[in-house]
């Protein structure tokens, strides 16, 4: 019996590839704001439309094809201004917008450092942006103009090493002060920054990025929503998060497929040995692509012999 067993190595088995998860979109057309969106997507589907790389990108556009307008997706950002030099917390809400319909516009959503023009207005700008800037010396209480083009990030290593830090402008007085020493056309950085803090509903790492070169009107708002259009090739946005639009939902769609196959063996190899079994399926594993995902299924009871394999 045991060499009819070890002899017949002509083995059929069910196997089952599940393949790598797929996003699948689902367009609501429901105009709701984007919490109200959230919720409806975490209700009947999986979350907001979370959309990751190219590919996404392509089936997202399928999706959407019935629709011209905005559709609001996963994504928002926390706005949160901060002032670099922490020493001066008193009147670190002053602002002075040079235009408060206008900015700060978040032109391609790539703009986090504020600097200030010869006319004291206040613009977001690119931090990558080399600008001359202003410090702030605690210890003659003065500001004090560097006229050398920097980035935002250095140019506040050279304020803190050089001084106490980049210029905090806590109110109008100061903010006139500061407007005499920016030179004449020119723009310079103040401290006031804010971090990134974009993310995902479903709380995907951000990565993959595809921004529209828009302006995105921020306004006195906490925190903006992201939408995009087909009209816009699915490129994105932020709106405030009160706007009532459509909105795309995702559910992830495992691809599986149940194949039998034939193995032919030369050697002895015992399938009711788990570990025998766990290396034969490792085997056809490193034959196959990393996204698929193999296991053995069991066979309908009638069949128990087979089953065994
Ligand atoms: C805003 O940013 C500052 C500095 O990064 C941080 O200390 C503060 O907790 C943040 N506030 C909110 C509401 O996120
Ligand atoms: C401090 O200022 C000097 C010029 O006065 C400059 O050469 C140096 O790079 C500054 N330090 C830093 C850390 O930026
Ligand atoms: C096959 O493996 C099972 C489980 O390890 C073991 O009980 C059985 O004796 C083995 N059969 C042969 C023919 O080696």
């Amino acid at each position: 019996m045991k060499s009819f067993l070890l002899a017949a190595w002509i083995l059929s088995a069910l196997l089952s590839f599940s393949l790598c998860q797929e996003r699948q979109y689902y367009f609501v057309k429901k105009f709701l704001n984007w919490d109200e969106a959230q919720r409806y997507c975490r209700k009947h589907h999986t979350d907001l439309a979370t959309i990751g790389n190219s590919k996404d990108v392509k089936q997202f556009l399928d999706i959407v094809s019935s629709a011209d307008d905005d559709v609001w997706i996963g994504l928002y950002s926390n706005i949160n201004w901060t002032w670099s030099g922490l020493l001066n917390s008193v009147g670190s809400q002053y602002r002075n917008w040079e235009s408060s319909d206008y900015d700060p516009d978040f032109i391609s959503a790539n703009q986090f450092c504020v600097c200030i023009g010869d006319n004291g207005g206040w613009w977001d700008y690119d931090c990558a942006k080399k600008f001359p800037f202003v410090c702030y010396n605690a210890g003659t209480t003065e500001f004090v103009a560097v006229d050398e083009a920097m980035s935002w990030s250095n140019a506040r290593t050279y304020c803190r090493h050089n001084f106490t830090d980049l210029a905090t402008i806590g109110n109008i007085k100061e903010n006139q002060w500061v407007q005499t020493l920016v030179p004449t056309g020119y723009w310079a950085w103040t401290g006031l920054y804010r971090d990134e803090n974009i993310y995902w509903s479903d709380k995907s790492s951000f990565g993959f990025s595809n921004w529209d070169h828009i302006s995105n009107l921020i306004g006195s708002d906490a925190r903006i929503c992201g939408a995009t259009s087909k009209a816009r090739s699915a490129k994105w946005k932020f709106l405030p998060c009160q706007t009532r639009l459509p909105f795309v939902c995702y559910s992830f769609k495992v691809m599986k497929r149940i194949v039998k196959i034939k193995l032919t063996s030369t050697g002895a190899l015992n399938l009711s040995d788990p570990e025998q079994k766990a290396q034969l399926l490792r085997k056809l594993q490193e034959k196959l692509s990393e996204s698929a995902s193999l296991k053995f299924v069991e066979q309908p009871k009638k069949d128990k012999k087979k089953t065994e394999l």
